[in-house]
């Protein structure tokens, strides 16, 4: 079979338009969403993100500060940073760019941020709300893919999902989500034998693994939904996924590409988390 293309691209256009709706009304009852970026260090990664989550907040009408420290800044420089951030009624979201460097402790970063402002979903009161199935901020890149899927009309109740990577950031958040919409889930990681023989039993299969093309059709059910969460470059230096597209797209049902299937819809998320925050100021 040849699979349906999940276009990330046209999702997240359409909700960012809904959500552009929504920033107005805010507007006009007089709250203005405002974000607030924390960049440590040069990293030319972590600055294209910012980049472009800082440019994507302008295109909707979000307010976006970028707040560049030194990479010698000092673990306790940076929390009295986030203090005063979690102090201003005009900052409704606050995202600290990850990775951090050694010195300073992710850990530490993360749960000082209010959990209230913790639009990235990463505050353990956030997950730990996420766990009991209560309505909080999500993770934006495992909430961007559930949106896909459900934009897809992909049913998830009953089904068996495979999680392929455990990162606290998309592989953990996500099962739990798929999880809180009724699915079977698996986790496999880089400690997983014979790989293949869970992978072959996806209905969903999300690929967050971080290696070029390592998910080829033996890895595929026929008909499976496929979601790659990769971004890697290839021999040739191209952008692509953990999915090898060309091979899977025979096999899958539906499949995300890469560049414009997931990385669409993370910042997308970010921007929904951040304009839920500003609401719940009027609510
Ligand atoms: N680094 C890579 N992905 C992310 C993300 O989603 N949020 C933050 N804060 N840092 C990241």
């Amino acid at each position: 079979m040849t699979a349906n293309l999940i276009d990330g691209k046209k999702i997240a256009a359409e909700t960012r338009k809904n959500l552009q709706i929504e920033v107005n009304q805010l507007v006009e009852a007089g709250v203005k969403p405002g974000l607030a970026v924390i960049l440590v260090g040069d990293n030319q990664a972590s600055r294209t993100y910012v980049t472009n989550k800082q440019k994507s907040c302008k295109a909707i009408g979000i307010e976006s500060i970028l707040i560049e420290l030194p990479d010698y800044v000092t673990e306790n420089e940076l929390l009295n940073q986030i203090e005063e951030l979690n102090n201003r009624d005009d900052i409704h979201g606050i995202l600290v760019q990850l990775p951090l460097p050694k010195h300073i402790s992710e850990t530490k970063v993360i749960e000082t941020i209010s959990s209230e402002k913790d639009v990235d979903g990463f505050h353990p009161v956030n997950i730990g709300k996420m766990m009991t199935g209560q309505d909080t901020f999500f993770p934006c890149t495992p909430f961007g893919i559930l949106e896909m899927l459900k934009y897809e009309g992909i049913s998830i109740s009953g089904k068996h999902a495979v999680i392929v990577g455990r990162s606290n950031i998309v592989g953990k958040p996500m099962g739990q989500l798929l999880l809180n919409e009724n699915a079977t889930v698996t986790y496999c990681h880089s400690k997983t034998k014979d790989l293949a023989s869970y992978t072959r039993e996806a209905d969903i299969l999300v690929a967050a693994i971080g290696k070029a093309k390592m998910i080829t059709s033996e890895y595929v059910k026929e008909g499976a939904t496929v979601i790659d969460v990769g971004m890697n470059r290839d021999e040739n230096g191209k952008l692509c996924g953990d999915v090898d597209f060309a091979d899977v797209s025979d096999q899958a049902g539906f499949i995300t590409p890469v560049p414009g299937g997931v990385g669409p819809m993370t910042i997308t998320m970010l921007l929904y988390n951040t304009v839920k925050s500003a609401k719940n100021k009027i609510n």
